[in-house]
């Protein structure tokens, strides 16, 4: 080989590798963020997390000691509390909600603080036991207290 012919392949092989690294970091971009705050002891949380990951989010987690102040900074009444508290989107997600929910949320973008499954519902994505499934809503939820059932399951 050439020395000429040499510098351009390596030419082309510095732009192929730089084109395919950003092409990686687009793809990494259109992976939704979620930030979500929950008890390091929390068993389920952590099996929601694997939910949300599993569904093609990219799941940060913030293990923290009391999750209430977080609810409370994101506008999640109290009537609607589980065990743990997210952010995607600007949006907040409470407790165990589908990840098809939060995805359906995030393209129709209405008008809302976020959603909800309150409490801890056997059968929601991270609370499984074995075939138990209680019947159970996701509900769309404002500041001043309105809420509307988003979905039912
Ligand atoms: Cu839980
Ligand atoms: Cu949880």
């Amino acid at each position: 080989m050439n020395p000429s012919m040499r510098s351009r392949l390596l030419r082309q092989g510095v732009i192929l590798l730089f084109s395919a690294s950003s092409a990686s970091v687009a793809l990494a971009a259109e992976k939704d963020k979620v930030d979500v705050y929950k008890s390091p002891a929390c068993g389920c949380c952590s099996q929601w997390v694997d939910h949300m990951k599993q569904s093609g989010f990219a799941v940060e987690i913030h293990n923290v000691r009391n999750v209430t102040p977080f609810r409370e900074r994101y506008g999640v009444p109290e009537s609607m509390a589980s065990c743990h508290t997210a952010m995607v989107g600007g949006y907040a997600i409470e407790g165990h909600v589908p990840a098809a929910d939060i995805k359906r949320l995030l393209r129709e973008k209405p008008k809302a603080t976020g959603i909800a499954v309150p409490g801890m519902v056997i059968g929601s994505p991270g609370m499984e036991q074995g075939s138990t499934k209680e019947p159970y809503n996701v509900v769309l939820f404002n500041a001043n207290g309105r809420t509307r059932v988003f979905s039912a399951h």
